[in-house]
């Protein structure tokens, strides 16, 4: 989604921007732009494509020498990406960027048309800025907060007024804002990341709040024009984990974080050899007696509630429901207030799961989220928090955070059965030894690099290919298909592999591949003779198995072996050469891998 990024200190801005602006390049983008002021004028430089693009515009125009300015990158919402609906727009005396979506944009516009206003781009950022500069009388603070008042949807807004040299204004409805605060400098961005090499220290702006960075200091108001005194944040994450560290790509860089992230995530979760949520501020008694459990959440994180599904169903004996945000939200949700609903997200800020969470809160339930980012949406409004501990994750192809969103469903599956009494503490206490035991074993399914790599090889070209496995293993190949999708282009489809013969098995043709997930030691006859079924046709069959399952020659052509470990924890290991290979297959199709076409890391419009 579009990145927003804007300086007010003491050094030439360009570059910072630049730079900033270079750290939100995962969240996906198809153009960019700055807006300096450079003595009293606001000088616009903007460009279709990757900031490559926006620095030869530069070369080529001049870069603009002012000390205050925005900048942007952009994911095409309304209008094709081009250099004329890139950003930053104006609208007279206003310059804006903007992330988000303005809902009653057309309404507006046609209103300013009928006010004799004139637009050159498609987008709805224009028609933000030309509605501020219409209710602008020389107090910006007066033109945001009637504009505020009259657009609709969930965006937010970085803004120059040319009468205020040196001054950035910013504004927020639903999608994420900072204001970082440096050393006579302030900076706004649309996350933390962009601004960690100057600054650690930063507020998050909230929905109607309004920053003004100036050459005198940073202020924060309401839409009645209070100053507020907001606690400063301070970020944490090392600078180091948003750069690649030498790895090729940082969706490489983050699949090798793995065991450490999940070492983070579960350590101070664990006493005495028992799950312990205490300092997530969840006790036992607060997991009793729910009636469902809903898990709501999109993509990746969506498959790290299936994988939930099996686990706290099979350990806890509570039915558990998983929905993908945008249908729960418009479906009109059985949900109940005997019922907790948990939403997993590691953004935070996913539009969809946001609204999800507001509607389980409306509708009587208990919520939990389990978050990635400090201070997110989700994060703040769930009833209760489990953060995931695995710092940025910058790629778009998600990988540890599913890695740890799965932790922390152990975390939980164990804490609800054994609130419930379904298993008793000995019980827990085994599972809990195994799940310490995950780092050691996800390090070593992440040795397996190079037959992943090989795997990869022997899929480049096709134009298609299937995934199956049964149980935790169907729940996982989904992921797989998807991981593969998002970032070799390849098309694929995960199959339960008892669902083959009723129909799927027809698309099988002369040397199509297909990946069989095998962990779950009581249903690989079952998965074996599917694969035999596949291979029979033509198929040429991948499998991703556990140690000590043995796979004959005419189920499969090429196999992986994992580390031998519980049948109820081997998505944590079998999902690790699924993104190796889906990793190398982009990487041998020559594909930007960490920023995929099309894709955002972060979707904060529905
Ligand atoms: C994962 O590889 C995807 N990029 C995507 O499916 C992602 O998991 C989804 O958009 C949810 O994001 P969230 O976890 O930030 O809510």
């Amino acid at each position: 989604m579009c990145g927003i990024v804007g300086y007010v200190g003491k050094h030439s801005c360009a570059e910072i921007l630049l730079g900033t602006l270079e750290k939100l390049e995962y969240r996906g983008y198809d153009s960019a732009g700055i807006a300096v002021f450079d003595h009293d004028n606001i000088e616009v430089r903007k460009a279709q494509g990757r900031l490559k693009n926006l620095r030869e515009r530069m070369e080529k125009d001049g870069v603009p020498s002012g000390v205050a300015g925005i900048g942007h990158t952009r994911w095409a919402t309304h209008g094709e990406p081009s250099d004329i609906n890139s950003h930053p727009h104006n609208g007279g005396n206003v310059t804006i960027v903007h992330n988000g979506i303005i809902e009653n944009y057309k309404e507006i516009k046609n209103f300013l048309i009928g006010k004799g206003r004139h637009f050159v781009s498609q987008t709805d950022t224009e028609v933000a800025a030309q509605l501020l500069d219409y209710y602008y009388n020389g107090d910006p603070i007066e033109a945001i907060v009637e504009t505020m008042h009259n657009v609709r949807g969930s965006f937010a807004l970085g803004i120059m007024f040319k009468d205020f040299p040196g001054t950035v204004f910013a504004v927020r409805k639903e999608s994420p804002l900072i204001v970082g605060i440096g050393a006579e400098e302030s900076f706004i961005a649309s996350d933390v990341t962009a601004i960690l090499n100057y600054t650690r220290d930063y507020y998050l702006l909230e929905p109607n709040e309004i920053a003004v960075l100036s050459p005198y200091g940073t202020n924060i108001y309401d839409l009645h024009y209070n100053k507020l005194s907001k606690p400063l944040m301070h970020a944490d994450w090392d600078e180091n984990a948003a750069e690649k560290q030498g790895y090729a790509h940082f969706m490489l860089k983050e699949i090798h974080e793995q065991p450490e992230a999940v070492k983070t995530t579960i350590r101070s979760r664990i006493t005495d050899g028992l799950p312990d949520l205490e300092e997530c501020g969840i006790t036992l008694e607060m997991l009793r007696g729910f009636r469902n459990i809903h898990v709501v959440a999109c993509g990746t994180a969506m498959h790290a509630g299936l994988v939930g599904k099996y686990i706290i169903e099979e350990l806890a004996r509570v039915p558990v429901n998983v929905d993908i945000a945008s249908e729960f939200r418009y479906r009109d949700p059985l949900v109940t207030k005997d019922d907790l609903v948990i939403i997993i997200s590691q953004s935070g800020e996913t539009a969809d799961s946001l609204a999800a969470l507001r509607l389980s809160k409306e509708l009587g339930a208990k919520t939990l989220a389990i978050v990635n980012a400090k201070g997110s949406s989700i994060a703040r409004e769930a009833d209760m928090l489990i953060y995931t501990l695995a710092g940025p994750e910058i790629a778009v192809a998600s990988t540890k955070a599913y890695m740890v969103q799965i932790s922390v469903m152990y975390l939980l599956a164990f804490s609800i059965a054994l609130a419930n009494g379904a298993i008793n503490e000995d019980k827990c206490r085994e599972l809990t030894a195994e799940l310490v035991k995950m780092p050691e074993r996800i390090e070593k399914a992440v040795q397996l690099e190079e037959n992943s790599q090989y795997a990869a090889s022997t899929l480049v070209n096709a134009e298609s290919l299937l995934y199956i496995g049964r149980g935790l293993d169907y729940a996982l190949s989904m992921e797989g298909s998807l991981k593969l999708k998002e970032i070799s282009y390849i098309h694929s489809e995960s199959y339960a592999a008892g669902e083959l013969k009723h129909g799927t098995i027809s698309l099988i043709t002369e040397g199509m591949p297909a990946i069989a997930v095998v962990t779950q030691k009581r249903l690989v006859e079952k998965t074996v003779s599917n694969m035999k079924e596949m291979k029979a046709r033509g198929a040429y069959v991948i499998a991703v198995c556990a140690e000590g399952i043995s796979i004959e020659s005419d189920a499969a052509d090429y196999i992986i072996s994992l580390d031998e470990c519980p049948d109820i924890l081997a998505p944590m290991t079998a999902v690790v050469p699924l993104q190796l290979i889906a990793y190398y297959t982009s990487v041998l199709k020559g594909n930007d891998v960490d920023k995929p076409r099309n894709l955002a890391k972060s979707v904060t419009v529905e």
